[in-house]
């Protein structure tokens, strides 16, 4: 059993405690959260109450809230006015909300209400100006939560290991979406703005909590789904989403089981949103660098799709277990993706995500502290560590390999897929550990044989050891191709061979019907080598033949190049990457974007963060301060 090999490292108590939270969650079960607010873009706050229907576990004196930069203004216990106090702040987990001298028994559901206001540190929030929206005359918010957000947005038990059912009322002058199912509209008593009413009847975590307000219309993708973005860019999403987002959802359905949130919609953001993507229930939140006009970004859709079970129904239940979110998600996401164009495209992805993980796990080796802490598969985020900070490609590509890894030991896919809905099934509503994974994995499977399988695998070394697990075998396929003419690139260059004998042997052909992926995967073999600096007039006639890269609209493909152009010291494209970034808010981009620039040219990262920064995300800017020294 595998909980004989944890017994040094296993918690006396599944789940594990989160240590994410200042809240006293463990004496309660939520039972239902309502929260009403209002919009101000003028003063740029949201200002609300919230009301928790709880019911404690034991006898109760005291209740201990998340809240971060929050203006409280007043605390009611079944209806009677309550002291509170806000404590000082613990970085980075803010400011506990303590509540004292209640008195309720074990079992009695009771009623707290918290009014309060958002103010400008908020973290969960980005009020966008015009000029940062397409439409370039209404202001803009949205909200982004994961992982320990949601306690600048309203007090809660912000830990993933509490649940609960929302009804949400918001009051904005412009549309409104949220985590949850529209109900109603009307028109406000007061100042011609319209409250919308939502429901989400599904128990979620506090991190899955979302709105955004701003200009937003909405167009059909699907029998079940719709895309919401400002009115100028709704036919291009539309474009975009419409042939799979149906199709993605049947085949995760046949693989795991029914959709249960009823509707499936993505709400395609402004620039600044700083993920690619974001799986607040019933409606997605994307970046609009998706919108590349090829479909070719959609696996960012299958992605944030699969967390509709992954994450949104069975939950980790504290971030240190991040991997039972990410890493199912993206074998989801690859088991969607292959079933629809076959297995190779899954070996296809799944190498892509392998060589990510072998840069990430390089770069952690230049901090030995974050290095062990931060790239086995589970986390140590105890000691006040920023989950923020520990977020890498680990949890989702080491996670991702140790599930493809259980799945190939076994004996392949036919003989796991039937553990997937039970395992779906059993948490489904409920948040877990690792070790109740484990437990789950070796209840199912308790053949004999089996077990002897499950037995040999190096579930220590998987787990705890930092750096890289071991080296799946992929079928290379669809890489091949890729492989080779970046070999046949070092090549060239190593041997010095002239321009004009470089436009001989290579042609703009070698590439011109390549997908994306393609593209990535060969730029990313490209970067393995590890002299380019030396070879920069190599880069600009490899510029020259390859001329359609500058013009991509991809940004996984034209971020890379960009890249390429740095490695290879071709200083005319330092400032063109400097432009790019002005025009991005995705961290998976603006991070590693600026880090490039300062690995040529510190002065021009400073002075192009300096330019950009108002515009990024509040969690984009600290981390890029940070990259930056600053
Ligand atoms: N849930 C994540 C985004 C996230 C993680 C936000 C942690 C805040 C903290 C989302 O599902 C995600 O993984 N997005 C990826 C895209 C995906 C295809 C790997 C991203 O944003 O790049
Ligand atoms: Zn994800």
């Amino acid at each position: 059993m595998p909980s004989e090999i944890f017994s040094s490292k296993r918690p006396k108590t599944s789940p594990e405690c989160d240590p994410s939270t200042l809240s006293n969650y463990l004496d309660f079960i939520v039972k239902h959260t309502d929260i009403k607010l209002e919009v101000d873009f003028d003063a740029k706050v949201l200002t609300g109450s919230v009301t928790f229907t709880l019911i404690p576990n034991k006898d109760i004196n005291e209740i201990t809230l998340d809240s971060s930069y929050l203006s409280i203004t007043k605390a009611q216990f079944n209806d009677e006015n309550v002291e509170f106090i806000i404590k000082p702040r613990v970085e980075p987990l803010g400011s506990a909300l303590f509540i004292k001298s209640i008195d309720v028994k074990a079992n009695q559901q009771s009623s707290l209400s918290l009014e309060f206001a958002t103010t400008e540190k908020c973290t969960a929030l980005q009020w966008l100006a015009p000029e940062q929206t397409s439409g370039l005359k209404d202001p803009y918010l949205f909200s982004q939560c994961e992982p320990i957000h949601a306690r600048s947005l309203f007090p809660c038990f912000d830990t993933p290991a509490i649940k609960s059912t929302f009804s949400i009322s918001v009051d904005s002058i412009y549309p409104v979406v949220v985590t949850g199912l529209a109900e109603s509209k009307s028109e406000s008593a007061s100042k011609g703005s319209t409250i919308y009413k939502f429901n989400q009847k599904i128990p979620i975590p506090s991190y899955l909590f979302a709105i955004a307000s701003g200009d937003i219309t909405s167009a059909s993708i699907g029998p079940r789904s719709s895309v919401f973005t400002e009115p100028l860019d709704l036919k291009k999403c539309q474009y975009e989403f419409e042939a799979d987002t149906e199709n993605f959802i049947k085949t995760a359905e046949s693989i795991i089981f029914n959709y249960e949130w009823k509707e499936y919609n993505v709400l395609v953001l402004p620039p600044a949103f700083p993920y690619g993507g974001m799986e607040n229930p019933n409606i997605t939140f994307a970046t609009p660098t998706l919108i590349s006009g090829d479909r070719e970004n959609v696996d960012v859709i299958a992605h944030e799709l699969a967390h509709s079970w992954s994450g949104n129904l069975v939950t980790n239940s504290s971030w240190e277990h991040f991997w039972l979110n990410e890493g199912w998600t993206v074998y989801l996401e690859r088991r969607i993706i292959g079933a629809i164009h076959g297995e190779p495209y899954r070996q296809f992805s799944a190498i892509i995500g392998w060589t990510d993980l072998v840069q990430t796990v390089e770069k952690f080796k230049e901090n030995k502290t974050e290095y062990e802490a931060f790239t086995p598969l589970v986390k140590d985020l105890k000691d006040n560590k920023d989950p923020d900070d520990a977020f890498s490609t680990v949890p989702y590509e080491r996670g991702f390999n140790l599930l493809y890894h259980i799945e190939t030991k076994l004996g392949g896919k036919e003989k796991f897929d039937p553990f997937i809905p039970y395992y779906f099934n059993k948490f489904k509503y409920k948040s877990l550990d690792t070790y109740q994974f484990l437990d789950t994995l070796y209840e199912f499977f308790n053949d004999a044989e089996s077990k002897k399988i499950l037995d040999s695998i190096d579930w220590d070394l998987w787990l705890y050891e930092p750096g890289l697990p071991p080296k799946p075998d992929f079928d290379t396929t669809l890489v091949d191709e890729c492989y080779d003419l970046a070999a046949r690139w070092t090549k060239a260059t190593e041997s010095n061979t002239s321009t004009s004998d470089l436009f001989n042997e290579f042609n703009l052909k070698d590439i011109k019907s390549w997908t994306a992926n393609q593209s990535v995967v060969f730029f990313d073999t490209l970067a393995e080598y590890p002299s380019w600096s030396k070879y920069t007039e190599f880069v600009r006639t490899f510029n020259k033949i390859y001329s359609s890269y500058p013009e991509s609209n991809n940004a996984e493909v034209i971020f890379r190049w960009l890249r390429f152009n740095i490695l290879g010291h071709v200083t005319e494209n330092f400032q063109r990457l400097a432009d790019w970034l002005g025009t991005v808010g995705r961290m998976k981009f603006v991070r590693p974007g600026y880090l490039l620039l300062k690995s040529v040219d510190i002065n021009l990262a400073k002075e192009t963060f300096e330019k950009y920064k108002s515009g990024y995300h509040p969690i984009c800017r600290s981390l890029v301060e940070k990259d930056l020294g600053l």
